[in-house]
């Protein structure tokens, strides 16, 4: 991944392929006049204080996710400087908010993939600012290019190899909250970057088993205990859910589970992830069109994975607990029927009218398994329903709990670490929909509010008096689109962020 060094050096001397200045979208005192951001002085001293005039006449506005790349001034040792936009000019009081930060060095970052090293000169007025900077730099240069040129020379895969480094300008190399915050976006980013690489890791590949492998390889390089639960343990211990859902691969399911322990913890987090690595449909075969991407039905166990292990590298003085729940969707003559009923590990009996409505099958188990620990708080995360892409488009997820206060506290969670979630209900009308007439419940129920009736019947498996809340996924998890911001094309790490705020809020006692 992109090295990161904080510098203090003065930016005419600097040697290095660019250097990235802001410049955002002023009010005074005409609106619509561009401002430098801070941060930039020396570069804009180069210029002969004209670089705002400069970057007026080269079209540029500031608006968020813009580029406008322009030669160095005379005696810089760099050639290049590359603008972004931060969107508008902050209130006199504060400063730029942390995700137009984010994205745009994540911008930056992926206009200069390959590059070498690149100088970021944005305003870092705080540690917070450092540590958006950062991240949305790592996050940005991120590039996935495993399966190109059979894996020989980095540069001929994708034409370009991820810029190589970034050093950070004005952030202060002995200023601790600076380096704390650029030790935080590493560690996130690094894990975030993981779980987009299991995402984009093709399903013959990424079977169970080898998740699970890979599962049990970072738990112990980060001191989590790990438990992984095969085919064989699975059917000893009755769940039927997991078995049911993988019985039509060749590709035997997992149930694995990671224990994150802090001697100091008082509160325990359960987090549970869809992990189906791929999802043909079943015998309720997927058309063509609905299943080139269904690699990413993992993205939820991704998640989890990705944020249990960012919470041990942290040392968060919280019990996290990562369930995955593992299995491949495919149709076969030993795959579960519409019609079929499977007693799921609650001891509950399940009707299954449609096979691709797999991953509540899968986490219904892991819910329970989960639930029988009896944890503060289960939150599950799951690329879980077409309904919720409809609902809420492609980039924002869909929060259910049977917590108001708990779904408000995800929310702000994810709204503090720049995802994008929305509350959506559970009416309590939508469960006789699933009503089955053989068994206990049906795993499908009216089309309408589909996203809804998937939360409402997963609702069903958590144990009586948990707190629980439910990530539907399904539009963010995955970018079908052209890259934008610190976010590229594939996986895209989804709910990692919002996981990794949840348990730091848990363990300072600001949450439950
Ligand atoms: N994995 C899909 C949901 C999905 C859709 C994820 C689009 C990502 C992008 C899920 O297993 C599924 O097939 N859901 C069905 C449920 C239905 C059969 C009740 C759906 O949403 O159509
Ligand atoms: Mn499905
Ligand atoms: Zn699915």
């Amino acid at each position: 991944m992109t090295a990161l060094t904080l510098s203090t050096a003065a930016a005419p001397g600097l040697r290095a392929d660019a250097i990235v200045v802001g410049v955002a979208k002023g009010t005074a005192p005409k609106s619509g006049d561009l401002v430098v951001a801070p941060g930039a002085e020396a570069v804009d001293k180069g210029y002969d204080g004209r670089l705002a005039a400069v970057l007026e006449t080269l079209g540029a506005s500031g608006a968020e996710g813009e580029v406008t790349k322009l030669p160095a001034p005379a005696g810089f040792k760099t050639p290049l400087v590359v603008a972004v936009g931060l969107g508008a000019v902050p209130d006199k009081d504060s400063s730029f908010d942390t995700e137009a930060l984010r994205k745009a060095a994540g911008v930056a970052a992926r206009n200069l993939n390959g590059s070498k090293k690149a100088v970021f000169a944005l305003p870092l007025a705080d540690a917070a600012a450092v540590r958006a900077v950062a991240e949305g730099a790592l996050l940005g240069a991120y590039s996935f290019d495993t399966y190109k040129d059979n894996g020989k020379d980095a540069k001929a895969k994708n034409g370009k190899a991820p810029l190589a480094e970034v050093a950070l300008l004005g952030a202060k190399p002995r200023d601790k909250a600076h380096k704390a915050a650029v030790e935080h976006a590493t560690t996130v980013a690094v894990e975030l970057n993981r779980a987009r690489d299991l995402i984009n890791t093709p399903p013959n590949d990424l079977t169970p088993e080898a998740f699970a492998a890979i599962a049990q390889t970072a738990a112990k390089e980060h001191g989590i205990k790990v438990q992984v639960l095969d085919d064989k343990a699975l059917a000893k211990g009755g769940y039927g859910g997991i078995l049911g859902v993988g019985g039509g691969s060749a590709a035997t399911p997992r149930l694995v589970k990671l224990s994150y322990t802090h001697s100091k913890a008082k509160k325990h987090l359960a987090y549970v992830g869809k992990g189906i690595t791929y999802d043909s449909g079943g015998i309720s075969l997927k058309p063509a069109g609905h299943n080139e991407t269904m690699k990413c039905d993992m993205s939820g166990a991704a998640a989890v994975f990705a944020a249990v292990v960012a919470a041990a590298r942290l040392g968060l003085e919280v019990n996290v607990t990562g369930w995955l729940a593992l299995a491949e969707n495919m149709p076969s003559g030993s795959a579960v029927r519409p019609g079929d009923v499977l007693r799921m590990f609650s001891g509950k009996t399940v009707e299954v009218l449609n096979t691709d409505a797999e991953g509540r099958l899968v986490l219904a188990d892991a819910l329970w398994a989960a639930s029988a620990e009896k944890p503060d708080a289960i939150v599950d995360v799951a690329t879980l329903t077409g309904a919720m892409v409809l609902a809420l488009g492609s980039r924002t997820f869909g929060i259910m709990s049977n917590d108001d206060a708990f779904r408000s506290a995800v929310h702000e969670a994810a709204e503090e670490v720049g995802e994008p979630a929305w509350p959506m209900p559970l009416p309590e009308h939508l469960r006789k929909g699933m009503d089955s007439p053989t068994a206990d419940i049906a795993n499908m129920g009216e089309r309408m509010g589909g996203g809804l009736v998937a939360g409402l019947f997963l609702r069903e498996f958590v144990g009586e008096g948990i707190t629980w809340a439910h990530l539907d996924i399904a539009g963010p998890a995955f970018n079908e689109g052209g890259p934008f911001g610190y976010t590229p094309k594939g996986g895209t790490g989804s709910a990692v962020r919002t996981l990794v705020r949840l348990a730091e809020l848990t363990a300072s006692g600001d949450l439950g």
